[in-house]
């Protein structure tokens, strides 16, 4: 189903239907004894990632975006000590982690670990040291590609946020744990990203799309349900070493687009408010590369819009439309794209039953998304495979994603869906 706005409320607290990770998650609280030597009973939480269908790199200039939480994510197993410590492990990751509370080590380490202690940083900062009663263990794992644009980094921190709030107690405000993950990916780990990531993540509703305007953090939702379309996502397995700092790089030339921009048009308060003309009119008084990026940010606010009227209006082609425009841009303006996902587009917009198709996240690798009639999925799926093989010289891998319905601590039944 597609189209219409969406208020109702969201199912909030534990959850007890059947989970779809139910055996996997199952074996994570196995694997935290197995990690930390026995101790006293784990709880479970699941994070999940996010695609963005539309929107793309708007956020942190004040523009709207269109995500959905997938049913991939993170998997937190935590239990509580008797002692003040407070151990991370992954089973990802070699090497943990441990501090004490309450003082909490505050200097980076540069490695994963980060995004967590970012959290308990915030968390404490929010709450108050003197609200954390104990120590925890904590096994961070799960079944999202990390790295790949589906938002590993925000599903951890806001995962780390919901289960740190559940362990010891505090029931802060949902939007106070949001914000506490924002804030630790800003601020404690360095990532100049908006507001989009955990926003989606932390608002989620299963089989809707959110629509965040960025700019007030205004949000709707919109129904976009499984059925006739599905989403799928073909990861490159591309990872580009540096990504954050050739984010942080595609922040920077933006805020120096909107200072080259903003004489022109004095009521524009982000670059998301410069009009195309005000950008045609100056664009030799800005640098050639923020003018290129610049270009793009305007056309995907009016592209956004556009496929959101096509959604409400139940023309998901329409919608379509708008993604593989997107897409096209981000290649040629703001250049976020790799051959391999320009590969991956082309062929699946090639295929009868595609709607679109477009990378996801910040781009330099990662993932595409494709939204596709349902019916299709295994044609499309042959056909990129092949382009990309005979192309690359290797296999991406292609799956179809469901959505969530967000955070939640998970206490069973904890059997396979
Ligand atoms: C990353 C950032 C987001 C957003 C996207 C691009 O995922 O974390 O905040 O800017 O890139 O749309």
């Amino acid at each position: 189903m597609i189209g219409g706005i969406d208020s109702g409320r969201r199912g909030e607290g534990r959850t007890q239907r059947t989970e779809k990770w139910g055996t996997a998650l199952a074996a994570h609280a196995v694997e935290l004894d197995a990690r930390f030597g026995p101790g006293g009973p784990a709880r479970l939480f699941f994070s999940p990632g996010r695609v963005n269908l539309m929107g793309a790199h708007l956020d942190y200039n004040g523009g709207p975006v269109m995500p959905t939480a997938i049913d991939r994510g993170t998997f937190l197993a935590v239990r509580e000590r008797s002692d003040r410590r407070l151990r991370f492990a992954s089973t990802t990751e070699d090497a943990g982690f441990e501090t004490e509370l309450p003082s909490v080590q505050s200097e980076r380490t540069g490695r994963w670990v980060d995004y967590p202690l970012g959290v308990v940083l915030e968390i404490l900062r929010v709450a108050g040291r003197e609200r954390a009663p104990c120590g925890l263990d904590v096994l961070f794992g799960g079944n999202l590609a990390v790295g790949a644009g589906l938002s590993s980094s925000a599903s951890i921190c806001v995962g780390t946020a919901f289960a740190l709030d559940a362990a010891w107690g505090l029931c802060l405000d949902r939007m106070d744990l949001v914000h506490a993950a924002l804030r630790a990916e800003r601020g404690f780990v360095g990532v100049r990203c908006g507001i989009m990531d955990p926003y989606a993540i932390g608002l989620a509703r299963e089989d809707r799309l959110l629509w965040l305007d960025c700019k007030d953090a205004t949000s709707e939702f919109i129904p976009f349900g499984a059925g006739r379309l599905s989403i799928a996502v073909a990861d490159t397995l591309v990872r580009r070493e540096l990504a954050h700092v050739a984010f942080n790089e595609r922040v920077e030339q933006c805020r120096l687009a909107f200072e080259g921009l903003r004489a022109g048009q004095p009521d524009a308060k982000c670059l998301r408010d410069i009009r195309l003309e005000t950008l045609e009119e100056h664009r030799t008084r800005i640098d050639p590369l923020a003018a290129k990026r610049a270009e793009h940010v305007i056309r995907e606010v009016g592209r956004t819009f556009a496929a959101r009227d096509a959604l409400l209006s139940g023309d998901a082609t329409g919608f379509g439309r708008q993604m593989c425009l997107a897409h096209d841009s981000l290649r040629r303006l703001f250049e976020v794209s790799v051959p391999e996902l320009d590969v991956i587009v082309e062929s699946a917009v090639a295929c009868e039953g595609v709607l679109g198709a477009r990378l996801t996240g910040a781009g330099f690798g990662g993932c595409a998304v494709i939204l596709l009639e349902t019916a299709a999925g295994p044609f499309v799926r042959d056909r990129i495979v092949s382009d990309f093989e005979r192309r690359f010289g290797r296999t991406p891998s292609i799956e179809f994603y469901g959505g969530d319905a967000g955070p939640r601590e998970i206490a069973g039944p904890l059997e396979a869906a």
